[in-house]
């Protein structure tokens, strides 16, 4: 039981990666805030988490807005009377346009979701580490994170971005128990293609990912991110701080 007695909150946790993640912490004894704006898939999620006896409370709602987002940092210091691990997994896609084919809404609508919402679970959650003896903040990434090739402007701005704050945040509190390091997934077998119906899609924007994706040397499973996941959310990782980790079968080593 790597995580036994630890308090996580892990975002996106209704699908994919974010499902793997929190359904491995609470395996490893972990108390878990599951939080998703997708209510029946959350509702699905919490409860076969619980049927498997995870200790879990779900909190539905949109990452972005910032009272929701630090709102579930509180949920789980006053339910769980702690917290120790932040997993900033929720994202979603854009829809492949390089900037000059670049709508407003969905530059502000990624951005939103894939750098407010970790800016603000991170804030409210190193507050409370600072003054409670650290914690590990873990980030969702992506290949899109290192290389400028595998989606749109506004995804790969995004993740270039959470890798900035990842390493920031890293270096303004080590020495002060909290950690920080992101996880860049390459392909995975989830549901994010929802996030990006076909009728929105630039076909030329698509082209050139294509072109890049095609490097990829094959895909993952949610369970394989989960492990890095769990790895750096125990103390295993006690001096891993900073860290931008591919999960990627190796294709950012392209
Ligand atoms: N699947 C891939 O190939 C891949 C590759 C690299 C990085 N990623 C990143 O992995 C993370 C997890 O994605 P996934 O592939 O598991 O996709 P997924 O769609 O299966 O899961 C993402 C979850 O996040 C939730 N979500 C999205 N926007 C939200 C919001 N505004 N508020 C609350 N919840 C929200 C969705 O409802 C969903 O349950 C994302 O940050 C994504 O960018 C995915």
């Amino acid at each position: 039981m790597q995580l036994q007695g630890k308090v996580a909150v892990v975002t996106g946790a209704a699908s994919g990666m974010g499902l793997a993640i929190a359904t491995r912490f609470a395996a490893e004894g972990a108390s878990v805030v599951a939080a998703d704006w997708n209510a029946e898939r959350l509702e699905t999620a919490i409860t076969t988490l619980k049927a498997n006896g995870g200790t879990i409370t779900g909190a539905q709602g949109n990452i972005a807005d910032q009272g929701t987002a630090e709102g579930l940092i509180d949920t789980a210091i006053n339910t769980y009377g702690r917290l120790d691990v932040l997993c900033n997994n929720a994202g979603v896609m854009d829809y492949m346009q390089g900037v000059g084919e670049l709508a407003d809404d969905v530059w502000r609508r990624v951005l939103g979701i894939n750098l407010d919402g970790p800016m603000f679970t991170s804030r409210r959650a190193v507050q409370y580490m600072l003054a409670h003896g650290g914690g590990s903040i873990i980030n969702v990434a992506s290949t899109a994170g290192i290389h400028g090739g595998a989606a749109g402007a506004a995804y790969t701005s995004s993740k270039h971005a959470l890798v900035g704050l990842t390493r920031n945040t890293a270096w303004m509190y080590a020495g002060k128990g909290i950690r920080c390091n992101a996880i860049c997934p390459g392909a995975t077998i989830t549901n994010i293609a929802e996030s990006m119906p076909a009728d929105k899609v630039d076909p030329a924007g698509a082209a050139r990912a294509q072109a890049f994706a095609a490097l990829a040397p094959g895909y993952l499973q949610p369970a394989d991110i989960a492990g890095l996941a769990l790895y750096l959310a125990s103390d295993e990782s006690r001096n891993i701080n900073g860290a931008i980790i591919p999960a990627d079968a190796g294709w950012a080593a392209v």
